[in-house]
Formats: C-alpha cells, structure tokens, sequence
C-alpha cells in the first residue's frame, strides 16, 4: 500500500526488517476491514473501544467486517482515563475467553488514546500476543498515540509503568470521524501536534503558528496536513530508535511534567491539557538551565494558548506536589528528574554524554513551574 495517502513507517526490529503502513484517507473506516485482513488474513476480530466511540463508530467499523465477511464483535469498556487499568485489561482478557477468541483473534483499537494503549496491550499479551490494528478516533491518537508501538497501563505509583511495545500491524486513520469529536477533545490533540514541531521541525511550528485559526475551525484539508507532518515526524524519530534507548526520549518533551500533573489532577485533566502545561514548564526550565533559547517558552505558550489550550499550572496545584510525582516517573534514573528539553523550536537538547534525557534539580523544576 503506497502512495499519497499513505505514509510507509520503517520499524527497526532487531532480528527482521518489518514495518507497517499508517493508512490516512476519508473515509477509510469503511475499509477497515479491508486494511485488517490483508496484514493479517485468517483472523476472528475483536474491536476493542470505549461506550462512546462504540455507539458513534462501532457500527461503521462491524459494518465493514460484515460486508468483506469477516467475523467480528465489538467488545466496550468505559470510556476516559480511569480505564487504562489492570482491572479493564483483566475484565476485557476475561471478556475474549467468554466469547471464544483464541489463537486466531486479531484486536482493533478503535477510539482515542485510551483504546490504543488499553487495547493495544491487551493484544500484546493475549495468547502471547496476536495481530493489531489502530484505529485512531481523537485528533491526539491519529497524531501521536497510534503510531509507534508503545501500549500499557495506569497504576496507583503512576501513568504507563506497565506496557509493552507492540507494533501495529497497520494504523487506519479516517479523519472524517474527528467530527464527532466534543471541542476540549478536538483542541487536546494539538498539545502532541505542537510536540512533534518543538522536538524536530521548526518550519512545521511556523506553519502551525499561520495556520492556528484553519485548525480550530476544523478545516478538513489543513487538518489532513496537520496529521500527516505529525505522523512523519513521530515516525522518523521512531524508525531510529523503535525501544527508545536515545533520540525517542525527545518524544517525552513536556511529559515529565505533564504526566506530573495528570497524576495529581487525579486524571481529571486531559494528557493533552498536562502536556500543554509541561511543554511551557519545561522550555521555563530548559531556559533557567541556559539550556534553551529564551523566548521559547513564550512561544510555545503563545500558540498553545492560541490553540485553546491551558499554558498554566492550575491554582490548586503546589508546585511540590508535582515534584514529587516527576521524581517517581518512569524517564528517571538513580532518583533524579529527568526531562527531555529543547535548545530551541525544533532542536531536541543532549547532554555533554549524548544523552537526551536530562538529569534536573527538584529545585530547578520546582521554581520553574512556580513562574508559570
Ligand atoms: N502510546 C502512545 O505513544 C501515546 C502517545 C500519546 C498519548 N497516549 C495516551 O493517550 C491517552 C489520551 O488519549 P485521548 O486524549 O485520545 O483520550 P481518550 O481515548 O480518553 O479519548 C478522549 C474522549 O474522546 C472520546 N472520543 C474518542 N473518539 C471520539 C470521536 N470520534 N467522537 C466523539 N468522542 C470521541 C472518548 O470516548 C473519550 O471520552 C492518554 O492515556 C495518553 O497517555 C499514548
Ligand atoms: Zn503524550
């Protein structure tokens, strides 16, 4: 599958060269099936997704796999957060068992990023693993959350401490399905999008900066571009480094701080919402370092705040709380924060010893966050 809609995503795998193809084409949830049963023929398929996507997509999805006549059910779970668990992952493992799925499933993830990672380790681990399909519904998985292997869990100590790599056997995005997207959804998917242009391509975040109000009106063909520069980003850093043992730590720009804040938000804010902030947190920091350009932090807050999203630490949140959760995140290493920061927009930082996650002082974050 080449050609213009579709973009060829190279996985590095240590005993074969094995990839797969992002899918992106309106109306391409009409093919699932299709897309589904060439990568992996022979399967009975189970569409992982939560209540809502099921009853705003579900239907289209099942309707695809009956009329190429294939065997498929969706199997629900409740949307949001709290789901990414071992309890939903126990619950749905035991849901496949009642209905006979074995060897021979293969697992849609059919929603946002919660399906992706939930249903995206339930079939790294079921049966020893089987087939995976994506199928992005939010704007943040078709950017980020489909597209790069990564699947796992919450646990109380904190977000995916649990997961493994699992590679997608293709990812079907069809933008169409973003119309149904509620607005707070739609404009979290822009924290990812601004990522991806801070970490590795400063002509894409002048581009994003223009093209700010197109974005927000849902504007079908700059969106299209939105998703495709995002994904040929992720890709290119991914395809170098699939396990993230280096560069892919640039990927968690603004994560250090934002699954901080998402942990002490209980969940109650969006990871597009905490990343937001922990972008703008971490180029304050990068800057207090005389690691970052100063003026970065300013900008991406600006266009982050342009794009309807939160650039502040909410009011409620002292600043040591969301220390002592970074402290606990899985990126560090003997007990010392590490965040992954810029030089400047579209230039990822290393330390004198290459590495790309960098060691900070609890202080340093601390009074950095207490300037947002
Ligand atoms: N694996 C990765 O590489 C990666 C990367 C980025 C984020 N993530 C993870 O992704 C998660 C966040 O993903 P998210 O923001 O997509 O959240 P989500 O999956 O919870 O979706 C947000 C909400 O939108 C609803 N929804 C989804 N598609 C819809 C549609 N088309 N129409 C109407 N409603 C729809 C869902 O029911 C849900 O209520 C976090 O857990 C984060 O850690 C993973
Ligand atoms: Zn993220």
């Amino acid at each position: 599958m080449t050609g213009e809609r579709t973009i060829r995503i190279p996985v590095a795998v240590e005993t074969a060269a094995a990839g797969y193809d992002v899918i992106i084409e309106r109306g391409a949830l009409a093919r699932l099936a299709a897309y589904s049963a060439a990568v992996a023929p022979g399967r009975r398929w189970a569409i992982l997704t939560d209540t809502t996507v099921r009853d705003l997509w579900g239907g289209a999805a099942l309707a695809s796999f009956e009329s190429a006549g294939l065997e498929a059910q969706t199997v629900a779970f409740e949307p949001g957060e709290a789901s990414k668990s071992r309890a939903t992952w126990a619950a749905l493992t035991d849901r496949l068992i009642e209905l006979g799925y074995g060897r021979d499933s293969g697992i849609v993830a059919l929603g946002g990023g919660v399906a992706g990672d939930l249903a995206g380790f339930v079939a790294a681990t079921w049966m020893r693993g089987v087939p995976l399909v994506q199928a992005p519904t939010t704007l943040l998985a078709m950017v980020d959350a489909s597209v790069g292997g990564k699947t796992g869990l919450d646990v109380p100590a904190g977000k995916n401490l649990v997961g493994a790599f699992k590679w997608p056997a293709v990812v079907v995005v069809d933008p169409t399905v973003l119309r149904t997207l509620p607005d707070d959804v739609y404009r979290a998917g822009f924290a990812e999008a601004v990522k991806h242009a801070a970490v590795a391509d400063a002509d894409h975040l002048a581009w994003l900066e223009a093209q700010a109000g197109a974005l927000l009106r849902r504007d079908e063909s700059t969106l299209a571009a939105l998703i495709r520069r995002s994904i040929e980003i992720k890709a290119a850093v991914v395809s170098r480094d699939p396990v993230e043992s280096g560069l892919r730590a640039i990927l968690n720009f603004g994560h250090t701080v934002g699954h901080a804040i998402e942990r002490q938000s209980d969940y109650g804010l969006p990871h597009g919402f905490a990343v937001a902030i922990g972008m703008v947190a971490e180029a304050r920091l990068g800057e207090r370092l005389g690691l970052t350009r100063p003026g970065t932090a300013e900008r991406l807050a600006s266009l982050l705040a342009r794009l309807g999203l939160p650039v502040a630490v909410p009011p409620d949140m002292p600043a040591d709380a969301i220390a002592g959760h970074a402290r606990r995140d899985k990126k560090n290493r003997e007990s010392r924060i590490r965040c992954a920061l810029v030089t400047r927009p579209g230039e990822p930082a290393r330390t004198e010893t290459g590495e790309w996650a960098i060691p900070v002082s609890d202080e340093d974050l601390r009074e950095s966050l207490a300037s947002l």
